[in-house]
């Protein structure tokens, strides 16, 4: 595939995550608190985890190990970053959930195979096969762009992973049902994990800078707004009580 291949591609895959934006604000993803039977075959909710992002892990170690330009540049860096993130999303995450009863469509599991296959795929290919060597030599990785971005990256990934635990421990062993999540972020949004997410994968794209990583944080944003503010609508819903002060998902903005 050429260069100019791979950014058309991007491009068009940007405009599906547009659209998938608007979309996803009158449908509801139904996985997790919104799953739902309506939605086809169901499956256990663990394995739909761990298999869902398997391919991104996958794909992204493949081009670590066999891609040309991983052994002349400082590129590996983004490879080990990706990796680090997917290695927990598919092997910790879903041994951390606690086990429920709740099962997730096959339908969510494709559409996220999917979505990890492109984003993936664009990712990795562009950094091992297509990125100019140069664009990640030793001037990168003392640019402010890479620092900023790093910074960026970790404190994302510190957001999401500490606000992901304490959802997880609302639950005691034996417990399926929702509470009102209590400290940290929470107490200015109601999804700080998934500003966590968004966060981190903006500090990618800033370290990056490449269209295929703007393109998947176009594709983050587009699944995790809709879905922080479908969260917020439920707890407002279901609790009297759920403080009025929280936003969406970004602290004092929505
Ligand atoms: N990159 C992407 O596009 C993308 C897309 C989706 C998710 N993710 C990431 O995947 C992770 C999970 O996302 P999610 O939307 O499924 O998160 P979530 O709805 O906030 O749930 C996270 C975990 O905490 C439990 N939980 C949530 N709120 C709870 C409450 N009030 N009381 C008790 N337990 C509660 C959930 O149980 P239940 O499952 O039983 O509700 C689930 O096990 C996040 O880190 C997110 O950033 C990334």
């Amino acid at each position: 595939m050429t260069i100019d291949t791979l950014i058309s591609i991007c491009w068009v895959w940007i405009a599906v995550a547009a659209m998938i934006f608007l979309m996803m604000f009158f449908i509801t993803a139904p996985f997790g608190r919104h799953t739902s039977e309506k939605w086809g075959m169901m499956m256990n909710n663990k394995w739909g985890w761990f298999i869902m992002e398997l391919p991104s892990f996958l794909i992204m170690s493949y081009f670590l190990a066999f891609g040309t330009n991983i052994s002349h540049s400082y590129v590996w860096i983004l490879f080990v970053c990706w990796l680090f993130h997917y290695a927990h999303r598919t092997f910790i995450y879903p041994l951390r959930i606690r086990a429920t009863a709740k099962k997730m469509p096959l339908f969510i599991v494709i559409s996220a195979i999917t979505f990890n296959l492109v984003n993936a795929g664009l990712n990795g290919y562009y950094l091992a096969e297509l990125a100019p060597k140069w664009d990640y030599s030793l001037k990168w990785l003392i640019s402010d762009h890479f620092i900023i971005g790093f910074v960026l990256f970790l404190t994302g990934m510190y957001i999401n992973l500490r606000s992901d635990t304490i959802l997880i421990r609302l639950r005691k062993p034996g417990e399926t049902g929702y509470k009102i999540p209590r400290g940290f972020l929470f107490e200015l949004v109601s999804s700080p994990n998934l500003f966590g997410e968004v966060v981190e994968w903006s500090g990618f794209a800033l370290m990056a800078w490449n269209l295929p990583a703007v393109t998947f944080v176009v594709w983050t944003f587009a699944n995790l707004v809709p879905r922080a503010k479908n969260h917020h609508d439920w707890y407002l819903k279901n609790f009297q009580d759920y403080p009025k002060i929280r936003r969406v998902i970004f602290p004092y903005l929505f």
